[in-house]
């Protein structure tokens, strides 16, 4: 197949030898589930718009981009893992499918916007289980500041009016320093400033996530939603943060963010500002939100499903009949001197199954396969019936000896 077009979005694009698209990934690219009306997807996205409401709201930026906008220009190490074959998808060496929509803050800010967020599919090759699908959707969000005294007297008002309302909230928040040894601010940013810009982006979020979360956990007196703020790292941010939340029992984490690398700033010709960003996964927080519990389901053309949802309701989901499961094995010669990704494997169940599929996984179990040589070296071996008598004694004894059971 190399050397002929592959076609995405009404465009034809030459594959080469890092080409690893299948029809699978590419029918999707169309599809943009956030942006459909009454899908679960959009009515969280648009509970996070309003949320950020006098922010730019941003939805229909195309899902190729170049290596260079998904990695380099995020200060991505040239050999971060990221990058390789076996986990993002090439349409070519020179395009991706983005594999986050943090691609795309460099040309948003280059655009002037200083408040958006900005909604999307992103790709990544996995493996298949109920939670993890290769297409899924984030909102990217960030907020700007002209880095002088008098952006910086904005952030600390902002600040000061954002602590007030949440102080009458019923959530617990467990932080962790603005700016620490650990968590640094930028050699090109005063600490202090760093500080302030983190605290807003806390407050910031913590509000969102009491909107999204408050109501459904029943946020009460007694029970108040309980948020967790962690040390991360990523390489166009610091400091760096993962934010996680208590719901049913479990600490769920729910996004990355911290204050945008200067890189990113200045490749977008805005080098006087000073903000953060944050990246939230659409999908996991719908399937809380909504109690869907399986990831496939996003992408049902079933009426069943989608009648169940209106455009900014926060219904529960309620399952329809399921069929009985149907598994099978496969094992195989791998060619000499080859290999096999998981990923590859998984990529051409899906491409032939799609979502019929509802997981991939090794069977944990051991397999041993010997190759026994018979051969006299004075009378011949008596074959019966097409079998080997001699061969099938052994396999007998191994199944009485061993109790293996024979593939
Ligand atoms: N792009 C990151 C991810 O996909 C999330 C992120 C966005 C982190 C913005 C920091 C700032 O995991």
């Amino acid at each position: 197949r190399r050397g002929l077009a592959t076609s995405l979005l009404g465009k034809d694009y030459p594959r080469d030898d890092w080409t690893n698209v299948t029809p699978a990934i590419t029918s999707k690219l169309p599809l943009r589930l956030h942006t459909l009306p009454d899908h679960p997807l959009s009515t969280l996205r648009s509970l996070i718009e309003q949320h950020f409401a006098d922010f730019s709201h941003l939805s229909s930026v195309s899902p190729l981009v170049t290596p260079a906008t998904n990695f380099d220009e995020l200060g991505f190490a040239p050999d971060h893992p990221g990058r390789a074959p076996t986990d993002s998808y090439y349409v070519n060496r020179g395009l991706m499918l983005r594999t986050h929509t943090s691609a795309h803050e460099v040309e948003v800010f280059r655009a002037g916007h200083d408040r958006w967020l900005l909604t999307a599919d992103v790709y990544r090759r996995d493996e298949i289980d109920g939670s993890h699908y290769p297409v899924f959707h984030q909102v990217e969000g960030a907020r700007v500041w002209d880095a002088g005294l008098n952006g910086m007297r904005e952030v600390a008002e902002d600040n000061e009016a954002r602590r007030a309302a949440l102080a009458a909230e019923n959530i617990i928040i467990e932080d962790v320093p603005h700016v620490a040894p650990t968590n640094p601010a930028q050699s090109t940013h005063d600490p202090a400033h760093a500080a302030l810009v983190a605290e807003n982006l806390k407050l910031s979020l913590n509000g969102m996530i009491l909107k999204l979360f408050g109501h459904a956990a029943g946020a009460t007196k007694a029970e108040p939603l309980r948020v967790r703020w962690i040390e991360a790292y990523f390489p166009f941010t610091s400091p760096s943060f993962e934010v996680e939340v208590f719901f049913r029992g479990k600490w769920l984490e729910i996004l990355g963010s911290g204050v945008v690398q200067q890189l990113t700033l200045d490749n977008a010709g805005v080098p006087h500002k000073i903000g953060w960003a944050f990246g939230l996964g659409l999908e996991r927080i719908a399937m809380i939100l909504f109690s869907i519990p399986d990831i496939r389901l996003f992408w049902s053309q079933d009426p069943r499903f989608l009648r169940q949802f209106a455009q900014g309701q926060l219904t529960s989901f309620q399952p329809y009949s399921r069929y009985p499961a149907c598994t099978k094995d496969v094992s195989f010669w791998v060619p000499q001197g080859a290999s096999l990704h998981d990923n590859d494997f998984c990529d051409v169940v899906r491409d032939v199954a799609g979502d019929m599929v509802e997981d991939v996984k090794k069977t944990g179990r051991t397999s041993l396969c010997f190759r026994v040589n018979y051969r006299s070296m004075d009378r011949c071996i008596i074959v019966k019936r097409g079998g080997l008598v001699l061969h099938s004694q052994v396999v007998s004894r191994l199944k009485e000896q061993f109790a293996v059971e024979i593939r």
